[in-house]
Protein backbone atom coordinates (compact mmCIF):
# COMPACT_ATOMS: atom_id res chain seq x y z
CA UNK A 1 0.00 0.00 0.00
CA UNK A 2 3.11 2.12 1.04
CA UNK A 3 4.81 1.76 -2.05
CA UNK A 4 1.97 2.44 -4.30
CA UNK A 5 0.57 6.04 -2.26
CA UNK A 6 3.93 7.55 -1.93
CA UNK A 7 5.19 8.21 -5.47
CA UNK A 8 1.75 9.80 -5.83
CA UNK A 9 2.21 12.03 -2.60
CA UNK A 10 5.71 12.99 -4.11
CA UNK A 11 4.44 13.89 -7.55
CA UNK A 12 2.04 16.27 -5.99
CA UNK A 13 4.49 17.80 -3.52
CA UNK A 14 6.68 18.10 -6.80
CA UNK A 15 4.04 19.66 -8.28
CA UNK A 16 3.20 22.10 -5.70
CA UNK A 17 6.44 23.44 -5.22
CA UNK A 18 6.98 23.97 -9.31
CA UNK A 19 3.59 25.26 -9.80
CA UNK A 20 3.98 28.05 -7.51
CA UNK A 21 6.59 29.42 -10.04
CA UNK A 22 6.39 27.27 -13.27
CA UNK A 23 8.69 28.42 -15.70
CA UNK A 24 6.86 29.78 -18.91
CA UNK A 25 6.53 27.89 -22.07
CA UNK A 26 9.27 28.68 -24.34
CA UNK A 27 11.85 30.04 -21.72
CA UNK A 28 14.59 27.21 -20.44
CA UNK A 29 18.04 27.58 -18.02
CA UNK A 30 19.63 26.17 -21.20
CA UNK A 31 17.84 28.39 -24.49
CA UNK A 32 21.82 29.34 -25.29
CA UNK A 33 23.56 26.59 -24.40
CA UNK A 34 24.35 26.10 -28.33
CA UNK A 35 23.62 29.31 -29.66
CA UNK A 36 25.42 31.38 -27.76
CA UNK A 37 27.04 29.84 -24.47
CA UNK A 38 29.21 32.47 -23.45
CA UNK A 39 25.81 34.65 -22.91
CA UNK A 40 26.29 35.24 -19.40
CA UNK A 41 30.15 35.72 -19.40
CA UNK A 42 29.67 38.24 -21.89
CA UNK A 43 26.96 40.19 -20.22
CA UNK A 44 29.09 40.24 -16.76
CA UNK A 45 32.33 41.20 -18.36
CA UNK A 46 30.46 43.94 -20.29
CA UNK A 47 29.02 45.24 -17.16
CA UNK A 48 31.55 44.85 -14.40
CA UNK A 49 33.86 47.80 -15.54
CA UNK A 50 30.45 49.94 -15.59
CA UNK A 51 29.27 49.11 -12.34
CA UNK A 52 32.80 50.40 -10.85
CA UNK A 53 33.10 53.73 -12.74
CA UNK A 54 29.35 54.34 -12.11
CA UNK A 55 27.98 52.99 -9.38
CA UNK A 56 24.24 54.03 -10.06
CA UNK A 57 24.39 51.86 -12.83
CA UNK A 58 22.95 48.77 -10.89
CA UNK A 59 19.86 50.41 -9.63
CA UNK A 60 19.24 52.20 -12.93
CA UNK A 61 19.73 48.71 -15.11
CA UNK A 62 17.16 47.06 -12.23
CA UNK A 63 14.37 49.38 -12.50
CA UNK A 64 14.74 49.40 -16.20
CA UNK A 65 13.63 45.41 -15.86
CA UNK A 66 10.71 46.57 -13.83
CA UNK A 67 9.49 49.05 -16.12
CA UNK A 68 10.30 47.09 -19.67
CA UNK A 69 8.05 43.86 -17.63
CA UNK A 70 5.56 45.86 -16.48
CA UNK A 71 4.36 47.50 -20.09
CA UNK A 72 3.36 45.24 -22.69
CA UNK A 73 5.71 42.25 -20.74
CA UNK A 74 9.16 41.82 -20.50
CA UNK A 75 9.51 42.27 -24.71
CA UNK A 76 12.57 44.89 -24.44
CA UNK A 77 9.62 47.59 -25.79
CA UNK A 78 11.08 50.67 -23.60
CA UNK A 79 14.59 50.45 -25.23
CA UNK A 80 12.59 51.24 -28.95
CA UNK A 81 13.16 54.89 -29.80
CA UNK A 82 10.85 56.98 -31.39
CA UNK A 83 12.63 56.99 -35.09
CA UNK A 84 13.30 60.27 -37.08
CA UNK A 85 11.59 58.18 -40.80
CA UNK A 86 8.28 57.25 -38.39
CA UNK A 87 7.97 59.69 -36.03
CA UNK A 88 4.92 58.26 -35.36
CA UNK A 89 6.20 55.12 -33.71
CA UNK A 90 5.78 55.95 -30.23
CA UNK A 91 8.65 55.99 -27.75
CA UNK A 92 7.57 54.42 -24.05
CA UNK A 93 10.43 57.20 -22.86
CA UNK A 94 7.64 59.63 -23.02
CA UNK A 95 5.78 58.40 -20.11
CA UNK A 96 5.48 60.69 -17.04
CA UNK A 97 6.49 57.90 -14.87
CA UNK A 98 9.00 56.62 -17.03
CA UNK A 99 11.21 59.98 -15.64
CA UNK A 100 14.61 58.93 -14.36
CA UNK A 101 14.79 55.85 -16.42
CA UNK A 102 18.47 55.95 -17.21
CA UNK A 103 21.54 53.14 -18.90
CA UNK A 104 19.27 52.11 -21.97
CA UNK A 105 22.70 52.63 -23.75
CA UNK A 106 24.42 50.25 -22.30
CA UNK A 107 21.82 47.40 -23.31
CA UNK A 108 22.35 48.28 -26.81
CA UNK A 109 26.04 48.25 -26.26
CA UNK A 110 25.77 45.03 -25.00
CA UNK A 111 23.64 43.93 -28.08
CA UNK A 112 26.24 45.67 -30.40
CA UNK A 113 29.02 43.01 -28.55
CA UNK A 114 26.99 39.84 -29.01
CA UNK A 115 26.14 40.25 -32.23
CA UNK A 116 29.63 40.17 -33.04
CA UNK A 117 29.83 37.00 -30.93
CA UNK A 118 26.30 35.49 -31.84
CA UNK A 119 24.47 37.28 -34.79
CA UNK A 120 20.88 37.18 -34.67
CA UNK A 121 20.78 34.96 -31.60
CA UNK A 122 20.30 37.04 -28.27
CA UNK A 123 16.76 39.05 -27.68
CA UNK A 124 17.26 42.73 -26.28
CA UNK A 125 14.84 41.57 -23.75
CA UNK A 126 16.75 38.43 -22.21
CA UNK A 127 19.90 41.31 -21.90
CA UNK A 128 17.65 43.47 -19.86
CA UNK A 129 16.30 40.32 -17.55
CA UNK A 130 20.55 39.40 -17.49
CA UNK A 131 21.36 42.81 -16.96
CA UNK A 132 19.03 43.14 -13.92
CA UNK A 133 20.10 39.85 -12.41
CA UNK A 134 23.62 41.22 -12.79
CA UNK A 135 22.70 44.31 -10.87
CA UNK A 136 21.33 42.60 -7.71
CA UNK A 137 24.62 40.46 -7.38
CA UNK A 138 27.07 42.68 -7.97
CA UNK A 139 25.47 44.65 -4.97
CA UNK A 140 25.58 42.01 -2.47
CA UNK A 141 21.93 40.78 -3.29
CA UNK A 142 21.03 37.28 -4.25
CA UNK A 143 22.56 35.14 -7.14
CA UNK A 144 19.60 34.44 -9.38
CA UNK A 145 19.44 31.67 -12.63
CA UNK A 146 17.26 33.11 -14.76
CA UNK A 147 15.08 31.04 -17.84
CA UNK A 148 16.05 32.45 -21.27
CA UNK A 149 14.36 32.81 -24.06
CA UNK A 150 12.20 35.58 -24.27
CA UNK A 151 11.70 37.15 -28.03
CA UNK A 152 11.59 41.38 -28.48
CA UNK A 153 8.25 42.97 -29.43
CA UNK A 154 7.77 44.50 -32.86
CA UNK A 155 6.68 47.69 -31.35
CA UNK A 156 6.38 50.09 -28.19
CA UNK A 157 3.41 51.21 -26.42
CA UNK A 158 2.44 54.92 -26.63
CA UNK A 159 3.75 57.04 -23.30
CA UNK A 160 0.01 57.04 -22.59
CA UNK A 161 -0.03 53.03 -22.52
CA UNK A 162 3.36 52.56 -20.41
CA UNK A 163 1.53 55.45 -18.38
CA UNK A 164 -1.44 54.08 -17.48
CA UNK A 165 0.36 50.18 -16.78
CA UNK A 166 3.28 51.84 -14.36
CA UNK A 167 2.10 52.56 -11.08
CA UNK A 168 2.15 56.13 -9.73
CA UNK A 169 4.48 57.24 -7.40
CA UNK A 170 1.98 57.82 -4.37
CA UNK A 171 0.55 54.61 -4.74
CA UNK A 172 -0.57 52.73 -1.64
CA UNK A 173 -0.12 49.03 -0.23
CA UNK A 174 -3.78 47.65 -1.45
CA UNK A 175 -2.89 48.34 -5.15
CA UNK A 176 0.49 47.49 -4.68
CA UNK A 177 -0.61 43.96 -3.24
CA UNK A 178 -3.15 44.05 -6.96
CA UNK A 179 -0.68 45.29 -9.48
CA UNK A 180 1.82 42.20 -8.05
CA UNK A 181 -1.05 39.40 -7.90
CA UNK A 182 -1.34 39.96 -11.51
CA UNK A 183 2.18 38.55 -11.83
CA UNK A 184 1.33 35.71 -9.57
CA UNK A 185 3.16 37.51 -6.53
CA UNK A 186 1.86 36.85 -2.71
CA UNK A 187 2.18 39.23 0.11
CA UNK A 188 5.20 37.99 0.72
CA UNK A 189 7.40 38.04 -2.90
CA UNK A 190 5.29 41.92 -3.08
CA UNK A 191 7.05 43.13 0.23
CA UNK A 192 10.11 41.15 -1.13
CA UNK A 193 10.33 42.86 -4.64
CA UNK A 194 9.72 46.40 -3.66
CA UNK A 195 13.04 45.47 -1.15
CA UNK A 196 14.47 47.00 -4.46
CA UNK A 197 14.04 49.94 -3.35
CA UNK A 198 17.25 49.36 -1.26
CA UNK A 199 19.13 50.35 -4.07
CA UNK A 200 19.05 54.04 -5.83
CA UNK A 201 17.40 57.19 -5.60
CA UNK A 202 14.49 58.89 -5.98
CA UNK A 203 14.30 62.36 -7.73
CA UNK A 204 12.62 65.35 -5.76
CA UNK A 205 9.60 65.37 -8.74
CA UNK A 206 7.91 62.36 -7.19
CA UNK A 207 8.31 62.76 -3.88
CA UNK A 208 6.69 66.78 -3.97
CA UNK A 209 2.97 66.26 -3.27
CA UNK A 210 4.13 63.85 -0.27
CA UNK A 211 6.14 66.45 1.30
CA UNK A 212 4.01 69.58 0.61
CA UNK A 213 0.70 68.39 -0.12
CA UNK A 214 -1.47 68.05 2.91
CA UNK A 215 -3.15 64.60 1.41
CA UNK A 216 -2.92 61.17 2.36
CA UNK A 217 -0.06 61.10 0.27
CA UNK A 218 1.74 62.03 2.68
CA UNK A 219 2.44 59.42 5.49
CA UNK A 220 1.22 60.61 8.58
CA UNK A 221 4.07 59.34 11.14
CA UNK A 222 7.22 60.04 8.80
CA UNK A 223 10.50 60.66 11.66
CA UNK A 224 10.44 64.22 11.97
CA UNK A 225 14.06 64.58 11.95
CA UNK A 226 14.11 62.48 7.60
CA UNK A 227 10.87 64.66 6.67
CA UNK A 228 13.27 67.82 7.96
CA UNK A 229 16.15 66.42 5.94
CA UNK A 230 14.07 65.40 2.29
CA UNK A 231 12.42 68.78 2.76
CA UNK A 232 16.08 70.43 2.98
CA UNK A 233 17.00 68.01 -0.26
CA UNK A 234 13.71 68.76 -1.67
CA UNK A 235 12.82 72.48 -1.30
CA UNK A 236 9.50 73.72 -2.04
CA UNK A 237 9.55 76.74 -4.35
CA UNK A 238 12.42 75.66 -6.99
CA UNK A 239 10.64 73.94 -9.41
CA UNK A 240 13.88 73.62 -11.58
CA UNK A 241 15.76 71.42 -9.49
CA UNK A 242 12.75 69.35 -8.98
CA UNK A 243 13.63 66.99 -11.74
CA UNK A 244 17.86 67.18 -11.15
CA UNK A 245 18.22 66.92 -7.34
CA UNK A 246 17.11 63.38 -5.47
CA UNK A 247 17.83 62.16 -2.22
CA UNK A 248 18.81 58.02 -1.50
CA UNK A 249 16.50 55.54 -1.28
CA UNK A 250 17.73 53.83 1.67
CA UNK A 251 21.18 54.67 3.45
CA UNK A 252 22.86 52.22 1.95
CA UNK A 253 22.01 53.21 -1.71
CA UNK A 254 24.72 51.20 -3.38
CA UNK A 255 24.39 47.86 -1.38
CA UNK A 256 21.39 45.48 -1.81
CA UNK A 257 20.80 44.53 2.36
CA UNK A 258 17.50 44.84 4.52
CA UNK A 259 18.19 47.84 5.40
CA UNK A 260 15.47 49.09 3.04
CA UNK A 261 12.98 47.19 5.40
CA UNK A 262 14.94 48.54 9.05
CA UNK A 263 14.74 52.11 7.33
CA UNK A 264 11.05 52.00 6.65
CA UNK A 265 10.50 50.53 10.01
CA UNK A 266 11.94 53.74 11.63
CA UNK A 267 9.55 55.26 9.38
CA UNK A 268 12.23 56.85 7.07
CA UNK A 269 10.48 55.24 4.08
CA UNK A 270 10.75 58.06 1.23
CA UNK A 271 7.74 56.86 -1.54
CA UNK A 272 4.38 56.76 0.21
CA UNK A 273 4.63 52.94 -0.78
CA UNK A 274 7.57 52.53 1.39
CA UNK A 275 6.10 54.18 3.99
CA UNK A 276 2.80 52.06 4.39
CA UNK A 277 4.09 48.75 4.08
CA UNK A 278 5.71 48.35 7.53
CA UNK A 279 1.76 50.27 9.15
CA UNK A 280 -0.56 48.03 6.56
CA UNK A 281 -1.65 44.78 8.61
CA UNK A 282 -1.19 43.02 5.78
CA UNK A 283 2.35 43.58 5.12
CA UNK A 284 3.92 45.40 8.62
CA UNK A 285 4.89 41.38 9.90
CA UNK A 286 6.58 40.40 6.96
CA UNK A 287 8.42 43.97 6.90
CA UNK A 288 9.53 43.26 10.55
CA UNK A 289 10.58 39.87 9.29
CA UNK A 290 12.63 40.66 6.56
CA UNK A 291 14.54 43.20 8.60
CA UNK A 292 15.35 40.59 10.64
CA UNK A 293 16.09 38.02 8.38
CA UNK A 294 18.26 38.69 4.98
CA UNK A 295 18.30 34.97 3.86
CA UNK A 296 14.12 34.69 4.04
CA UNK A 297 14.41 38.18 2.27
CA UNK A 298 16.69 36.86 -0.55
CA UNK A 299 14.78 34.06 -0.92
CA UNK A 300 11.43 35.81 -1.59
CA UNK A 301 13.09 38.80 -3.61
CA UNK A 302 14.51 35.53 -5.82
CA UNK A 303 11.23 34.06 -6.52
CA UNK A 304 9.26 37.60 -6.86
CA UNK A 305 12.01 38.60 -9.40
CA UNK A 306 11.50 35.52 -11.52
CA UNK A 307 7.83 36.05 -11.34
CA UNK A 308 8.24 39.94 -12.84
CA UNK A 309 10.63 38.37 -15.36
CA UNK A 310 7.95 35.90 -16.68
CA UNK A 311 5.70 39.11 -17.22
CA UNK A 312 3.80 38.82 -20.67
CA UNK A 313 6.97 36.91 -23.00
CA UNK A 314 7.03 36.35 -26.04
CA UNK A 315 8.23 32.83 -27.33
CA UNK A 316 8.56 30.81 -29.86
CA UNK A 317 7.41 32.09 -32.99
CA UNK A 318 6.26 35.31 -31.34
CA UNK A 319 8.06 38.80 -31.61
CA UNK A 320 11.62 39.02 -33.07
CA UNK A 321 15.52 39.20 -32.28
CA UNK A 322 15.73 42.61 -32.89
CA UNK A 323 19.15 43.42 -34.61
CA UNK A 324 19.55 46.69 -33.08
CA UNK A 325 17.86 47.26 -29.52
CA UNK A 326 16.42 50.46 -29.81
CA UNK A 327 14.46 50.20 -33.11
CA UNK A 328 12.52 47.66 -35.18
CA UNK A 329 14.44 46.29 -38.21
CA UNK A 330 11.14 46.40 -40.59
C1 LIG B 1 4.52 49.97 -6.30
C2 LIG B 1 5.55 49.79 -7.03
C3 LIG B 1 6.64 50.78 -7.27
C4 LIG B 1 6.60 52.15 -7.25
C5 LIG B 1 5.41 53.08 -6.99
C6 LIG B 1 7.93 52.61 -7.56
C7 LIG B 1 8.30 53.94 -7.69
C8 LIG B 1 9.58 54.39 -7.87
C9 LIG B 1 9.96 55.76 -8.02
C10 LIG B 1 9.00 56.94 -8.07
C11 LIG B 1 11.30 55.81 -8.12
C12 LIG B 1 12.17 57.06 -8.28
C13 LIG B 1 12.57 57.26 -9.73
C14 LIG B 1 13.31 58.56 -9.92
O1 LIG B 1 12.86 59.58 -9.34
O2 LIG B 1 14.31 58.60 -10.68
C15 LIG B 1 11.79 54.46 -8.03
C16 LIG B 1 13.12 54.11 -8.08
C17 LIG B 1 13.55 52.80 -8.16
N1 LIG B 1 12.75 51.69 -8.25
FE1 LIG B 1 10.77 51.60 -7.91
N2 LIG B 1 8.75 51.53 -7.72
C18 LIG B 1 7.99 50.40 -7.57
C19 LIG B 1 8.43 49.10 -7.71
C20 LIG B 1 9.70 48.75 -8.07
C21 LIG B 1 10.11 47.43 -8.48
C22 LIG B 1 9.19 46.22 -8.58
C23 LIG B 1 11.44 47.49 -8.74
C24 LIG B 1 12.39 46.44 -9.24
C25 LIG B 1 12.09 45.21 -9.54
C26 LIG B 1 11.86 48.85 -8.49
C27 LIG B 1 13.15 49.30 -8.58
C28 LIG B 1 13.55 50.60 -8.38
C29 LIG B 1 14.94 51.01 -8.34
C30 LIG B 1 16.16 50.10 -8.40
C31 LIG B 1 14.94 52.42 -8.21
C32 LIG B 1 16.16 53.33 -8.19
C33 LIG B 1 16.40 53.79 -9.62
C34 LIG B 1 17.62 54.68 -9.81
O3 LIG B 1 18.43 54.87 -8.89
O4 LIG B 1 17.78 55.19 -10.94
N3 LIG B 1 10.77 49.59 -8.11
N4 LIG B 1 10.72 53.61 -7.91
C1 LIG C 1 10.23 67.56 -15.14
O1 LIG C 1 9.82 66.26 -15.53
C2 LIG C 1 8.44 66.15 -15.72
C3 LIG C 1 8.11 64.68 -15.93
O2 LIG C 1 8.79 64.14 -17.02
C4 LIG C 1 8.02 67.03 -16.89
O3 LIG C 1 6.63 66.96 -17.10
C5 LIG C 1 8.41 68.47 -16.58
O4 LIG C 1 8.17 69.28 -17.70
C6 LIG C 1 9.89 68.57 -16.22
N1 LIG C 1 10.17 69.92 -15.74
C7 LIG C 1 11.25 70.60 -16.08
C8 LIG C 1 11.40 71.94 -15.44
O5 LIG C 1 12.08 70.18 -16.87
Amino acid sequence: MGEVILPFILIILVYAASATNPVPKGLSYNFYDKTCPQLEDTVRAALNPVFITDPTTAPALLRLMFHDCQVQGCDASILIDVSDSAPSKPSELGAKKNFGIRKRELINQIKSRLEIECPGQVSCADIIVLAARESVAISGGPRIKVPLGRRDSLSASSSEVADASLPSSDIGVDDTLSLFAKLGMTTQETVAIMGSHTLGITHCLNIMDRLYMPSNAKASSMDPRFEALLKFSCPEFTPLSQNTSFVFNDPSTFIFDNLYYQNSLQRRGVLRIDAELPLNIKTAGIVEHFAANDDDFFQEFTSAFLKLSYAGVLTGNHGVIRSMCNFVDN
